[in-house]
C-alpha cells in the first residue's frame, strides 16, 4: 500500500527498516512535538529506543490492535499517522494519533493522511467508527480533524498526559458506515 498525498509525498504502513529515519525525524522535532505530545525519555531519541518501539509496533499490527503509517519522502520520513487501540465486535472502532515535520506543515499533507487511514479502517479493516483526541487550544490538529469529516462529542478533563501535565482534550469521531459490524 503506497498512498501519493502530493508534493512528492507517500503514505506507506511503516516497515522494519524505518528506525533510523524515525530516529533521524524524531531528533529533527523534538521541540516541534514538545508540546503536543507525552514526555519523552533520551531513549526515546536513540535508534535502540526506535528500534525498540518499532518491533512493539509491528507485533501490536501483525495482532490487529494498531495500524501504523508514516508519510515518506523517499528516505525522510516526514510524519506519523497511527490507528491504535482498534476494537472490533460491537465497538468496531480505533483511536488516530499523528503529527507533521515542521518543515511539511500546512501543505494539507496530515487532512490527506487522516483521510487516507479513514478510508482503509473503512474499506479493509472494516470498523464502524474512529475516534481522535486533541488539546484544546490545537487549532491546526482541529481544523485536520473537521477537515477530514469528524464532530466534536465532547470534553474530557484531565484526559491524557502531555508536555508533562494531565491536560484537558477535545473528543473527535467520525462515524465511517452503518454497516452491521461481525459479531
Ligand atoms: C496538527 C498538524 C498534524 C497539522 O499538519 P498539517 O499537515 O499542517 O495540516 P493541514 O495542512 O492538513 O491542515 C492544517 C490546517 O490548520 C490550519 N492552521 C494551522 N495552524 C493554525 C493556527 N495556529 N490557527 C488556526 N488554524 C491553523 C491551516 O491553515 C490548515 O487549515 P486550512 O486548510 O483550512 O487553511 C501539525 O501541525 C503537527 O504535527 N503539529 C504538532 C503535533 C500535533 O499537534 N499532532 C496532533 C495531536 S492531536
Amino acid at each position: 500500500m503506497m498512498i501519493p498525498l502530493g508534493h512528492g509525498v507517500v503514505l506507506r504502513p511503516v516497515a522494519e527498516g524505518d528506525a533510523q529515519a524515525l530516529t533521524d525525524a524524531y531528533v529533527r522535532n523534538r521541540e516541534h512535538l514538545r508540546p503536543w505530545e507525552p514526555r519523552r525519555s533520551e531513549t526515546f531519541f536513540t535508534l535502540t529506543g526506535q528500534t525498540e518501539r518499532l518491533e512493539a509496533q509491528l507485533q501490536a499490527c501483525r495482532s490487529g490492535r494498531v495500524m501504523p503509517w508514516v508519510l515518506a519522502d523517499g528516505d525522510r520520513i516526514a510524519g506519523c499517522v497511527n490507528l491504535n487501540s482498534i476494537v472490533y465486535g460491537a465497538f468496531a472502532s480505533g483511536a488516530l494519533g499523528y503529527w507533521l515535520d515542521a518543515g511539511y506543515t500546512g501543505r494539507g499533507l496530515a487532512t490527506g493522511a487522516v483521510m487516507a487511514v479513514c478510508r482503509d479502517a473503512h474499506e479493509r479493516l472494516g470498523l464502524h467508527r474512529v475516534e481522535a483526541a486533541t488539546l484544546v487550544h490545537n487549532v491546526a490538529s482541529q481544523r485536520v480533524l473537521e477537515k477530514a469529516g469528524f464532530e466534536v462529542y465532547g470534553l474530557a478533563p484531565n484526559y491524557i498526559h502531555i508536555d508533562g501535565e494531565w491536560r484537558d482534550h477535545r473528543l473527535y469521531q467520525r462515524i465511517l458506515n452503518d454497516r452491521a459490524p461481525k459479531l
